[in-house]
């Protein structure tokens, strides 16, 4: 094995550039051929080392062709956001620098740029100074973690110690979620030992937003589950009206915020944000809509000291200086500096260029929904953020044209099913997507439409 760095990084570089080079015309989804060329990695695990050249150049023959081309401007699939270049750079050299920012005793560095990311988060969101963050592998893991410190903050305030007790014979917790709240929540309250099942679903209106009428008689051993951003349609539940209730009898908040909550920043959707910095904790991703690379999700808690009880470990071999530790704000003990590319991004673009990204995003979905309907879709939701529902024809034909606009490499969007209808969603979360992209992945769509439905 070599053991010069200079060498591979150049390498790479070069392979990574070649492949960035060739974006914009690749297919947005792999081909048959390259995913079939996969087949080039099933090798016996070589005896004898192979070169890292010849390993770098397999990666880039093989690997390359067969992505999701999730950082081009024409893939609105899921809700993945794209990267910006200067945070695919900031990763590149934190990599080299290979640092686990458990505390600062592991990475002063590491730790230093996770808090000013983190204190540039809370200004960008409004909430208070005192507000603990911690970053996850995503918004899956940000969830668990504020809930996390709302099911401490509930049992504390009812005379239990759940990190020392545990669950068995405490007292028990009412967990309300929307009739639309993401699967990765109710994982979170499955691990947190709610279960999924054992909470109250509230009906939601036609855009999937929760009808705060329905909300049930909360109390103090109540965590509610709300939604900034629903995963299909971008409705925003009216957060600010439930925390105020939960304020008055002591339950704790919870926004689910995976991406909805960047468009906070935007003095067009203030209504919607009306007094959700009530809320007690708010789970949100970096790689989504601020086009960091992945992963990077982020856990906001209004009382940091729930956070840090929830999360906290002590151990004789670090510093017990009373600071918030990463590793006592999250899950993870060692992990990557993820913060680094948080704070490259938020650098570079400042607060009016993430919100001028957001807003463009918006902008776009818009112009997409008017698109399909002027070939003949039907949009289901409001397109009140960056998602875009919409259907034409059967379920069959449906499936045929995602298909077809697939195979034309021309743009990839995934299927779903809204209140019972199949669709399409449409998420524009791309810093790079511009109109002349939405125009050409609506040409594609008609295209296919017609073949499809004659
Ligand atoms: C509303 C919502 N919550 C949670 C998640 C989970 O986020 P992640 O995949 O980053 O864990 C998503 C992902 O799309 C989402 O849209």
């Amino acid at each position: 094995m070599d053991t010069t760095y200079e060498r591979d990084l150049k390498h790479a570089a070069s392979l990574a550039q070649d492949y960035l080079a060739n974006v914009p015309e690749m297919s947005v989804f792999p081909s048959a051929e390259a995913r079939a060329g996969l087949a080039g990695f099933d090798e016996r695990l070589p005896v004898d080392g192979a070169s890292a050249e010849e390993t770098l150049d397999l990666l880039h023959r093989v690997g390359s062709p067969a992505t999701a081309v999730t950082t081009g401007s024409r893939y609105f699939g899921f809700v993945v956001g794209g990267a910006l270049p200067v945070t695919v750079a900031a990763n590149w050299l934190a990599t080299a620098w290979d640092q686990s920012p458990s505390s600062e005793m592991n990475s002063p560095a590491g730790v230093k740029l996770e808090t000013v990311a983190g204190g540039w988060l809370i200004d960008l969101f409004d909430l208070p100074a005192s507000t603990g963050v911690g970053m996850t592998t995503g918004a899956t893991m940000a969830n668990f973690t504020g809930l996390a410190a709302g099911r401490t903050a509930l049992l504390s305030n009812a005379g239990w110690n759940v990190e020392e007790q545990g669950l068995y014979g405490a007292p028990e917790v009412k967990v309300v979620v929307s009739e639309e709240v993401h699967v990765t929540v109710e994982k979170a309250l499955s691990m947190l030992g709610f279960g999924k099942n054992r909470v109250i679903k509230v009906p939601t209106d036609s855009n999937g937003a929760m009808i705060f009428e329905e909300i049930p008689t909360l109390d103090a051993l109540t965590l509610v589950c709300t939604q900034a951003g629903n995963v299909n349609t971008g409705a925003i539940d009216p957060i600010g009206e439930i925390a105020k209730e939960a304020g008055k009898v002591g339950a704790w908040v919870h926004v689910d915020g995976a991406f909805g909550i960047w468009a906070k920043l935007l003095e067009s959707h203030q209504q919607y944000f009306k007094g959700i910095e009530l809320a007690h904790s708010f789970a949100t991703d970096a790689h989504k809509w601020l086009n960091t690379p992945y992963d990077c999700g982020i856990v906001l808690c209004r009382d940091a000291s729930m956070l840090h009880q929830a999360m906290a470990t002590t151990a004789p071999y670090f510093r017990a200086d009373g600071q918030n530790a990463p590793k006592d704000m999250v899950p993870e003990f060692s992990r990557r500096a993820r913060g680094v590319e948080v704070w490259a991004a938020l650098r570079t673009l400042g607060r009016s260029g993430v919100a001028a990204m957001i807003d463009r995003c918006c902008a776009h979905a818009r112009y997409f929904a008017d698109g399909l309907r002027a070939i003949g879709f039907e949009v289901l939701n409001d397109v009140m953020l960056n998602q875009v529902v919409a259907t034409i024809g059967s379920a069959e034909e449906l499936v045929a044209i995602r298909s077809h606009v697939e195979e034309s490499g021309e743009c990839w969007f995934g299927p779903t099913v809204w209140k019972g209808r199949h669709a399409i969603r449409i998420s524009v979360s791309s810093w790079r997507t511009t109109g002349a992209d939405v125009d050409r992945s609506l040409a594609a769509i008609e295209k296919a439409t017609k073949v499809i439905l004659g």
